[in-house]
């Protein structure tokens, strides 16, 4: 993973949130709560995203992101506005399952929060069923790597069991951790295994917000629309969401 200084202005910031304040009823929910869930109680959804059009002021900063990394390459890339309203679990990003070419996911915070974190480690995976299978191999008779739970508030995943925590994620190795300051970012390769932190604990948050780019397409043809289908997200037909845009700012 690789750490990105300042890539966003605080005009740039403004921007982004006055996107999700004139389009939010656009955005679609990525995945939701299900019973069981540690935080159903607090939301139905886990996060929802609004698609961050190219064609706009605010897509236009993210190609310059984009091209500012691979100049030159005119890269493929969507981008998405996201509320999070709880936590998510280690998984890897569906989009760069099945990848024919390298895909990169960046997240950047919009604010300077200490407590909000996004864990990335150096376990790769074509898929999260592919990761599924490794957790359900991990010998937990090994040493642990680490004890992430408590250095980084992973405790969402925590399974204790007779005075053992038997969380997955202290197994795997860590390659990084970002803690959120606004306007900066963290790039990774989209199959590394990654997890939000348990920020959800802190009472006095009701969800944060951050700016998510994939690039790459897993097709030598792909359109990246298409891709994010293929990864099971189902996000709107980018013609019908302009011309949504379009009837919002004729209101
Ligand atoms: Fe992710």
């Amino acid at each position: 993973m690789q750490l990105l200084r300042d890539i966003l202005t605080h005009d740039e910031i403004q921007s982004l949130r006055d996107y999700w304040n004139r389009y939010n009823e656009l955005s679609y929910v990525n995945c939701w709560t299900y019973p069981g869930h540690a935080y159903r109680d607090r939301s139905e959804y886990i996060d929802r995203r609004l698609v961050i059009v190219n064609d706009s002021d605010q897509g236009r900063i993210m190609k310059r992101i984009v091209d500012d990394i691979w100049p030159g390459q005119n890269l493929s890339f969507w981008a998405n506005f996201q509320r999070q309203a709880v936590c998510h679990q280690l998984h890897v990003d569906e989009y760069g399952t099945d990848r024919v070419n390298p895909t990169w996911t960046i997240i950047i915070a919009l604010d300077t929060v200490p407590e909000w974190k996004a864990v990335i480690f150096k376990e790769m995976f074509n898929g999260n069923s592919k990761l599924n299978d490794f957790v359900a191999k991990i010998d937990y008779r090994s040493p642990p790597k680490g004890d992430y739970s408590k250095l980084h508030d992973l405790d969402h995943m925590d399974k204790w069991v007779d005075g053992v925590n038997y969380n997955f994620c202290n197994w795997f190795e860590i390659d990084g951790v970002f803690c959120y300051e606004a306007g900066c970012g963290v790039l990774f390769d989209t199959n590394q295994a990654h997890t939000t932190n348990n920020w959800p604990k802190y009472p006095k948050f009701t969800h944060r917000d951050l700016i998510q780019i994939h690039i790459g397409g897993s097709t030598a043809t792909s359109s990246t629309f298409h891709d994010v289908e293929k990864g099971g997200e189902s996000i709107p037909d980018a013609t019908a969401m302009r011309e949504k845009m379009q009837q919002l700012n004729s209101d």
